[in-house]
Order: C-alpha cells, then sequence, then structure tokens
C-alpha cells in the first residue's frame, strides 16, 4: 500500500511516499528556515508564498526518488490542523487537487499526530504509551491507548517550549531558531548558574513564560550595570531547567498512568539534553523511552503518512468514514481530541 503525504502546516514543504506503513521510499523537505531567519521567525505570508512556489516540483522529486508514478499511489495524507492557515491552505489546496484529478481517497491529518507517529516509523512503540508533545507550537501529555486513541492530560498555559527557547535565543541574540544553538551551548555553560523560580501550576500544566521573564530580566539588569555573563550559562541554566520540568512531569504521569512506554514528539524531541535525560530516568524506573531520527523529529511529510497509515488500521473496514470531501478544509487551532 502507498501513502502520499504533504506537510506545509508551518515553514516546511514536504511531500513523501510511504510503502506499508513502515518504509519511507522518499520523504523530501524544503526548509524555509533561511528565508525566515533574518525576520528573526516565521512570517506567515512568505511561507505561504514559498509553499505555493515549491510543492510542485517537490512532489516530482519524491516520486522520482520513490521511482513511483501517481497512478501508484493509493492513498493521499495532509496535514489539515493545526498551523499556519495560509500555510495549511497550501497543502490542502494542492492535495485535492490531486485527490480529485486522480480519483485518489485523501486522509486529513492532525499534524500533532504526525509527529507521534515519526516514532512508529523507526521503532515498535508498546502500547499504551504517553507521548511528550514538544514543539514550535505545542507543549502537551497525550495518552495513546491500545485502539491508537489520544487523549490530551496535559499542556501549557501559556508559551510552548520551543517557542519559549527560541524566545530565550532571541534575547541573547542567538538567531532563529534558537532551539538548535541552546542545545549546542548547554555543554559548554554552568545549569546552575542562574537559579529559575518553579512555575506554579497544576499536576500535568506547564508555564514557561515565568522562566522567560526571569531571564530577561536578569539579562537586563546586568547589562545596565555593565556587569558580564556568559551566555553559554544563561542557555545551560535556561535548558536544564526546561528538560527538568518536562521530564519530572512526564515521568509523574507515566507512573499515575501505567503506560508501557514514552515517546517524545515534536521539532524540541531533536534535544539532546531532554532525550537523554528522559531515557536514563525513566529506564531506571523500566519504562522505555522512544524518540524519532532527527530529520525525523522536524516538520515532514513521511509523519504525515504515517499518521494516515494508523488512521486506516484504525477505521477498519469503514475506510470511507475517514476520507475528505472536496469540501475539506484548513483548521488554525484543533485540540487532538477534535481530530476529524
Ligand atoms: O515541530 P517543529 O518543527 O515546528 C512546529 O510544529 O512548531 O518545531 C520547531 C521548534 C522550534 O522552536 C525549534 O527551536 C525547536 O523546535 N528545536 C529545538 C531543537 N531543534 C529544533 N529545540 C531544542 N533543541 C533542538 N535541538
Ligand atoms: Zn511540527
Amino acid at each position: 500500500m502507498i501513502i502520499l503525504g504533504i506537510e506545509t502546516s508551518c515553514d516546511e514543504t514536504s511531500v513523501a511516499v510511504l510503502k506499508d506503513g513502515k518504509e519511507v521510499l522518499s520523504n523530501i523537505i524544503s526548509s524555509q528556515v533561511e528565508i525566515h531567519r533574518e525576520y528573526g521567525g516565521v512570517v506567515p505570508e512568505i511561507a505561504s508564498r514559498h509553499h505555493i512556489r515549491n510543492i510542485a516540483s517537490i512532489l516530482d522529486e519524491a516520486l522520482l526518488k520513490a521511482n513511483i508514478t501517481l497512478s501508484d499511489v493509493d492513498y493521499i495524507a495532509v496535514t489539515y490542523a493545526p498551523g499556519l492557515i495560509g500555510a495549511l491552505l497550501v497543502g490542502v489546496s494542492f492535495a485535492k487537487g490531486l485527490a480529485l484529478g486522480k480519483n485518489i481517497p485523501l486522509i486529513p491529518v492532525h499534524h500533532l499526530k504526525g509527529h507521534i507517529f515519526a516514532n512508529f516509523l523507526e521503532q515498535d512503540v508498546p502500547l499504551p504509551n504517553l507521548a511528550l508533545v514538544v514543539s514550535g507550537g505545542h507543549t502537551n501529555l497525550v495518552l495513546i491507548d491500545e485502539e491508537y486513541r489520544f487523549t490530551n492530560i496535559g499542556g501549557t498555559l501559556d508559551d510552548a517550549v520551543g517557542e519559549s527557547l527560541d524566545k530565550v535565543a532571541r534575547i541573547l541574540d542567538l538567531g532563529y531558531p534558537g532551539g538548535p544553538v541552546v542545545d549546542r551551548l548547554y555543554y559548554k555553560g554552568d545549569r546552575n548558574f542562574l537559579p529559575l523560580p518553579d512555575p506554579r501550576v497544576g499536576k500535568y500544566e506547564f508555564s514557561f513564560s515565568g522562566l522567560k521573564t526571569a531571564v530577561i530580566n536578569y539579562v537586563h539588569r546586568a547589562k545596565s550595570r555593565g556587569e558580564s555573563f556568559r551566555i553559554e550559562d544563561i542557555a545551560a541554566s535556561y535548558l536544564g531547567k526546561v528538560v527538568d520540568i518536562l521530564v519530572h512531569k512526564t515521568l509523574a504521569a507515566a507512573k499515575e498512568y501505567g503506560v508501557r512506554g514514552i515517546l517524545i514528539a515534536g521539532g524540541v524531541a531533536a534535544n539532546s539534553l531532554l532525550r537523554k535525560e528522559l531515557r536514563e530516568k525513566a529506564e531506571a524506573l523500566g519504562i522505555p523511552v522512544s524518540f524519532p531520527s532527527i530529520r525525523l523529529c522536524m516538520d515532514n511529510a513521511a509523519m504525515i503518512a504515517a499518521g494516515a497509515w494508523y488512521k486506516l488500521r484504525a477505521a477498519g473496514n469503514e475506510k470511507e468514514k475517514i476520507f475528505a470531501s472536496a469540501e475539506l478544509n484548513g483548521i488554525a487551532t484543533l485540540p487532538l481530541e477534535r481530530d476529524l
């Protein structure tokens, strides 16, 4: 079974070909990060324009690399939510055109479920599982049961983890996106340099804006007093604290819900400290931790095709129910549980 995946929810245009739910025949990712860097973040209008310009040639490249034609495609999967609305619409409209023109069923996929299913492409993931979803736009703890049903048990009250890392990096003049730079600087700094407060939130809630403000205040105060500090120490203190919080809450939830495994999903799943600390601490409790390879942590279409494959599996004999009509639209904000 061949699924063609299409992803355009943010600043990566991607098309992938997935065979039998596991074998990635191609996964072409065109990142616009260099274009948005000069603005210090993603500019939605520019992102949409680049998706429009690139998507047809990326489709050609994905088919060529997989050595197939559109006639070999059984299903088309497209990210329809959540994301930048203009960016989503490019992928959704393109996918609808292909599906109608070639008479191929179209399956709408939730972007965060895609990030979660990226894990299933490379390893066996035991169920029930607890997913820690950490991206530029989201921070959630999600339970996945044996029937691949999703229940959100916690999330952030303000900034997402990736967003807060990017903001702290901007204060430190580290450029965009900040997450990967902070990841590298951590190892050159002292994580105990700047003590940061524990956010006062519910058991499985997160809040990162207070931590970020504490960093901004420290930097401003030091600069106004003419005191010097090492950027590495600030980056290490911030990342160390954020990872502590993520690991602590994820382990507490894993124990309470008695899951058989934990997975990390989303762009921040690429973070080396988070991968190491969560794996070491969970495995000491006998809970295995999975995370995708770095390429599959970033936005990509193979994970969207994987999301469609599991949706088909869960639908059993009622596959038609999950197919999108020509009315399918992009949706900017959509909790996991309200996925189509
Ligand atoms: O999932 P993603 O590609 O886009 C969204 O769906 O939001 O996540 C992007 C986020 C950015 O905030 C980026 O700074 C962060 O992932 N990120 C990292 C690392 N690589 C990317 N954060 C920490 N460490 C990394 N190595
Ligand atoms: Zn993403």
